[in-house]
């Protein structure tokens, strides 16, 4: 077997994305507002004007759903905590909802009832509405690593008596980036100078967080922590050197923003000259604390792209994004979303890179695919999702490859997504789920998909 005997098999999920059941719901549930209430009644931000308190209503039917888990035969299932389920407003000295606290020991105790290993990710983007009213969310990193670390320790100290494995975030490049660059997540800001300083909040918090942990926690709880950014393989245009820089510097943009301070001690050399003094510097202490702060590297991967010198947007690194090789080839197969094409070939480069520069465990947390045309066809098509299914294949055997040919230490793989759901700004249009969700009755219905990575994970579990 290629794969470790350990390794962890299973679908991830996000809070914010499957937990609603309506408004009625919602508001019995005690939860406070996050940050995405707020954007999706903001008129125009959210593609078919969906609202994130109506999704998958998971917290209705967490019981169904962690049978249909065990069922298909995970070993582990990622999901995220919604802050502001558990402590409404936030912040350290705003009381705590204990009735969204019970959720999460209901949903730890039935997976565990399964022999489901939880992974639980702290922050998946839901932050409390309240924080960013109050002084500017992650804009105030004084405030805001206060208030992140007294959540997290409230989640280590209630949860980790049963939770081995934690994130503190999930692809902060997405909160910087996407939130406070490009405008297009909320809280939907266009700033030039913002997504920096929030990058450098989020680098602050993981690591205040994972220390914590490490100390004062993983001795007699004994689980391991650390952070899950994402990212994609970027092949040159050509060998030119500056299209050779365009690509690094993508790679820096995207993950090395992240991943050079946690694991390399620095930023990324590409971005302190693109960005000069709008790049903020790291104090020796905060350098201390971000040392070792994550023991292993999470990563989100989805596609690859194909990259030349000359692009505009700095969150990209100043490359030009495509699919096109100079050869007039298209890179793989299409998807739903623009940016996402199937190209298996490019996950095997992409981890041997991060493999190589990193030099830590990989823990694939997300993976996945959404199909074509897939929301305007009956469910009775959509199950049968053949081009989901040659994406995990393809996918599989590329990270099988990395495993045994290339030597890459990866640890776990968990596919996005357990259920279609709300996919952020552009609401519940695209279906990356390999259980279809019929969004008025809340029915589940495995695709083609789910039976075939259970098929594959039952075949790779071995202890
Ligand atoms: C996020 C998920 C999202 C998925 C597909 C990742 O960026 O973590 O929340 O649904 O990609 O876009």
């Amino acid at each position: 077997m290629p794969f470790r005997k350990d390794f962890l098999w299973g679908f991830a999920t996000a809070s914010a994305q499957i937990e609603g059941g309506g408004a009625e719901s919602e508001a019995a549930s005690g939860r406070g507002p996050s940050i995405w209430d707020k954007y999706c009644e903001t008129p125009g931000k959210i593609e078919d004007g969906s609202h994130v308190n109506k999704t998958c209503a998971h917290l209705d039917n967490y019981k169904e759903d962690v049978a249909l888990l065990a069922k298909l035969g995970v070993n582990s299932y990622r999901f995220s905590i919604s802050w502001p389920r558990i402590i409404p407003k936030g912040g350290r000295n705003d009381p705590v909802n204990e009735k969204g606290l019970q959720f999460y020991d209901n949903l730890i105790d039935e997976l565990l009832k399964y022999n489901i290993k939880p992974m639980i990710t702290l922050y998946h983007w839901d932050l409390p509405q309240e924080l960013q009213d109050r002084y500017g969310g992650w804009l105030n990193q004084e405030e805001i690593v206060k208030d992140y670390t007294h959540y997290a320790k409230l989640c280590f100290e209630r949860y980790g008596d049963r939770c081995k494995l934690w994130l503190t975030f999930n692809e902060p490049w997405c909160v910087a980036a996407h939130g406070h660059y490009h405008g297009k997540f909320a809280p939907g800001h266009t700033s030039d100078t913002e997504p920096w300083i929030v990058g450098h909040s989020l680098l602050i918090a993981h690591a205040t967080a994972a220390k914590l942990y490490l100390s004062d926690f993983k001795p007699t709880q004994k689980g391991i922590i650390g952070i899950t950014l994402n990212g994609d393989w970027t092949e040159p245009y050509d060998d030119s050197p500056e299209n050779v820089k365009a690509a690094q510097n993508k790679m820096d943009a995207a993950v090395g923003w992240f991943a050079d301070p946690i694991y390399l001690g620095h930023y990324p050399e590409s971005m302190k000259e693109m960005l000069g003094d709008r790049l903020p510097e790291f104090t020796p202490a905060e350098l201390e604390l971000l040392k070792d702060s994550s023991e292993f590297f999470g990563a989100n991967t989805y596609t690859t792209n194909i990259v030349q010198a000359g692009g505009t947007d700095e969150a990209a690194g100043k490359a030009k994004l495509g699919f096109v090789t100079k050869d007039g080839e298209t890179i793989g197969w299409e998807s739903s979303m623009d940016w996402h094409r199937a190209v298996p070939w490019g996950v095997r480069k992409y981890i041997t890179y991060l493999w190589n520069r990193y030099q830590k465990p990989i823990y694939i947390t997300e993976n996945g695919y959404p199909t074509p045309g897939e929301s305007s066809i009956p469910k009775d098509q959509a199950i049968h999702d053949d081009l989901r299914v040659k994406f995990y294949d393809g996918y599989l055997t590329n990270l099988r490859d990395a495993v045994e040919q290339d030597g890459v230490d990866l640890r776990s793989y968990f596919a996005w997504s357990f259920l279609d759901n709300f996919e952020w700004n552009s609401g519940l249009i695209p279906r990356f789920g390999c259980v279809y969700t019929d969004y008025e009755t809340f029915e589940r219905t495995p695709k083609d998909s789910a039976y075939w990575l259970g098929k594959f994970f039952k075949e790779n579990i071995t202890a």
